[in-house]
Formats: C-alpha cells, sequence, structure tokens
C-alpha cells in the first residue's frame, strides 16, 4: 500500500513547469495543493459536455449536470464516511463552513454567559467566526492551552469544558505545528455537557483517512483547494438532525420551498443551505480530487507523507533549524514549522526561491499561536503525495545558500 511519489508527480502539470530556471520544489501544500490532470479534466469535461444550472430545469443536459454536482456529494460523503448525502452541504471551503455554523447554529443556540472552547493553535478561520458570536451574543471565548511541544493540554479539559460549554470548535491537524488531536476525546467530553463540537478539517482530510462516525462530530469543516480540487469549493458535515432544525444561512433562490410576501419555506437539507447557483464545475471538480485520493487510498497518503516529513525533520535540525510540533511522527503531519537561527522566515523564503523551492513564510494565519511560540513568523514547509527525498534535500541545499547570506 505504498505510494510511489515519483509516479504520481506525472499527474500533475505544473511539475513541468520551472522555477527561475530550476525544477519547482513545491513546499506549499498546506496552503494549496498542486491539481491532477485528471481533476483538471474532469472540469474541462463538465464545462465541455455537461454545463447547465442544477436543480431547476427539466432537459437532458440539466439533468446530466445535476447527476455529476450530486455525484460529487456522494464522494465527499464517502470519503469521510458520513453516512447520508445529506450531511454534506456544498460551501466555498472551510471558512465559510465555520461561518455557517456560527450564523446558523451559533446564533440560535449560544447566549449571553455561554462558553465557546476554541484551542491556542486555531487557523484564523476557526477562531475569528467565534471571537465574533462571542461579542454578538456575550457568550466568553476559552482557549484550550497547548504544551510547549504543541500538544493540547488535555489534562487541563475538566477546567475548560464546564456545563456553560456550548460549543468546542478544534482543529483535527494544526496548519503551524502539524499536531494530529485528539478529536474524539473532545468530543465525548462536549457531549458530556450537552455541547457541540466542530471540527476544522482544513489539514487533515488532504492527508489522512477521516471518518466522522469515529470522530463522532456534530459538524465538519474542509477545503477542496487543498486536497488535489480546484478553488471555490469545500464541505460542511453536519449531523442530519442539526441541519434539519437550523435556521438558513443565505437567503435566496434554491434553498426556499415557498416564498409568500411576508414569510418563507425552506428545503430540504442540504439544499436549505445551497442558497443561489451553486459552484457547479468546481464542485464536480472536488468530486474527482477525492477519487484521485481514494483510488491511491488515504492510508498510503498518510503512510507516504509521515516518511517524507520524517526525513525532511531530520534533515531540517541536522541543518541547525528549531524545528515546531510533536517529536513523534505518529501524532502529527507533513507541515513541518521551523525557524533557522538569525535568518528571517521571509528574508529566507525569499531567497530559496530563487533555487526554485516554494515555502509559506509567516503567521500562517496563527496570530495567537505565535505569540504561544513567542516568535513572530515561522518558515514553513508542507508536504504532499508528490513530493519526493529529492524535494526534502532541494530544501536543505536552499537553506544553506540563504545561511551564505548572512554569514
Ligand atoms: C487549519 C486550517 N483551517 C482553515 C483554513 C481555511 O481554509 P480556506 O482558506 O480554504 O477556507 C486553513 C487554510 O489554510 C487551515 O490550514
Amino acid at each position: 500500500m505504498s505510494l510511489n511519489a515519483d509516479v504520481i508527480r506525472k499527474d500533475f502539470p505544473i511539475f513541468e513547469t520551472l522555477a527561475h530556471g530550476k525544477r519547482l520544489v513545491y513546499l506549499d501544500s498546506a496552503s494549496t495543493s498542486q491539481k491532477p490532470q485528471q481533476v483538471i479534466n474532469r472540469m474541462v469535461r463538465f464545462y465541455e459536455t455537461e454545463n447547465a444550472n442544477v436543480h431547476r430545469s427539466l432537459y437532458e443536459l440539466a439533468e446530466k449536470a445535476e447527476a455529476a454536482y450530486e455525484g460529487a456529494r456522494s464522494a465527499c460523503a464517502g470519503f469521510i464516511r458520513a453516512r447520508s448525502d445529506r450531511s454534506i452541504v456544498f460551501t466555498r471551503g472551510t471558512t465559510e463552513s465555520v461561518n455557517l455554523v456560527r450564523f446558523s447554529w451559533g446564533r440560535s443556540h449560544v447566549n449571553a454567559g455561554d462558553e465557546i472552547l476554541i484551542t491556542e493553535m486555531e487557523h484564523h478561520s476557526n477562531l475569528v467566526p467565534w471571537q465574533l458570536l462571542a461579542q454578538e451574543t456575550g457568550a466568553t471565548l476559552r482557549y484550550l492551552p497547548i504544551t510547549d511541544d504543541g500538544e493540547l493540554r488535555m489534562d487541563l479539559l475538566g477546567d475548560y469544558v464546564t456545563d456553560k460549554t456550548k460549543i468546542v470548535a478544534v482543529t483535527l491537524m494544526s496548519n503551524v505545528l502539524g499536531t494530529i488531536n485528539p478529536v474524539r476525546d473532545l468530543a465525548d467530553a462536549v457531549h458530556a455537557v450537552g455541547g457541540r463540537i466542530v471540527v476544522d478539517a482544513a489539514q487533515a482530510a488532504p492527508h489522512m483517512p477521516v471518518d466522522v462516525g469515529e470522530l463522532d462530530t456534530d459538524f465538519l469543516a474542509f477545503s477542496s483547494h487543498k486536497m488535489c480540487g480546484p478553488t471555490g469549493a469545500g464541505v460542511l458535515y453536519g449531523r442530519e438532525d442539526l441541519l434539519e432544525e437550523m435556521p438558513p444561512f443565505h437567503g435566496g433562490g434554491e434553498m426556499i420551498r415557498e416564498v409568500y410576501d411576508d414569510y418563507s419555506t425552506w428545503n430540504e437539507i442540504p439544499h436549505k443551505f445551497e442558497a443561489g447557483t451553486p459552484n457547479i464545475a468546481q464542485a464536480v471538480g472536488m468530486g474527482a480530487a477525492v477519487e484521485y485520493l481514494t483510488d491511491l487510498t488515504m492510508e498510503a497518503v498518510r503512510e507516504h507523507e509521515k516518511d517524507i516529513a520524517a526525513y525532511a525533520i531530520d534533515r531540517l535540525q541536522a541543518a541547525g533549524a528549531t524545528v515546531y510540533g510533536p517529536a513523534d511522527i505518529q501524532g502529527r503531519g507533513a507541515a513541518v514549522s521551523f525557524n533557522l537561527g538569525a535568518v528571517h522566515p521571509h528574508d529566507m523564503a525569499t531567497i530559496i526561491d530563487q533555487e526554485g523551492v516554494c515555502i509559506r513564510a509567516g503567521h500562517h494565519c496563527a496570530q495567537p499561536l505565535m505569540r504561544r511560540l513567542g516568535v513572530p513568523a515561522t518558515a514553513r514547509a508542507s508536504f504532499y503525495l508528490y513530493n519526493t527525498p529529492e524535494d526534502v534535500d532541494a530544501l536543505i541545499d536552499s537553506l544553506e545558500v540563504a545561511k551564505g547570506w548572512f554569514a
């Protein structure tokens, strides 16, 4: 069940291009992944032979478009082992999915005096919406602390999940530290006090098997563009009974059943949450990305990334870098944040770009986490199914060039 990254690379046309005349070493997949030819072809085929609006027309072409769109929904449901397609709401991505929960579930269930629990390692997309909900409702936003190794302080859970806790919102895999969090334990804790859990799977869904039943999550969000699919598509998984009782998010076409002058009734789920013409081709492309990953198996993707991340961490440490996040590869993914002595991450990223190496430098949309780590920024190399040990070697060589500038 191992994965051959050299063969996989051939599926991705971007790797035929050069960066500054050199081999493209793309180490920024946590930000957005590259796209295989299969996904690109699927979207072209949709526009060339199936394009029409969905859920409103009675001709054959529209039926083809709808079959493609709803087929993508089924693929996404299978990908996260959801029991029903009705649990899969198409959104523009993780950020919109989290905001949907904030506006719809949050505004109707969270009141002054309640508590919303997030963690010190959240991406702004799973932090700012809760900050806003707390401000709107008078609820208190609390942060579950992390250890110096970048793991959640689960020993403090009893102090942080209280009978006031209405929502726990947590990332399954950190985009900075790579940490894979014990989400099931958090779900059990918040369910025991009658609250709900929202899981940010933006980094987990592309890189490891995800099973919403095993996690016992109420909501789970992920983005197509980080998992070989196009931008503009994503999923909010919601438990059917919760989606049923939630008020709509956006109002407009398709989310209604009947509209009168002074009130309307709502379409069934998930359509109640998909107002207006959706991003049809993008959803179809996301379905193709799910099929691409499913063919390879997520177990194989995860195994490959463990190998490549372990090799990268070893080589970075040997080169004198400080690497953040858990030391044990079993507990982390392949987003590897680091700092290298006095070289500022922004300077580093700019210098190594000249060597064809693309990494991210900055706060990674996690400013509270940067404060917790006591650094203004980090560099981050994030690996995916198409990265090889050769890419790691190129990163290390390019860092030597960067060090030379500051020697
Ligand atoms: C952990 C995490 N959550 C949420 C997001 C936001 O995803 P999107 O920009 O696709 O909405 C990201 C993107 O980097 C992320 O890494």
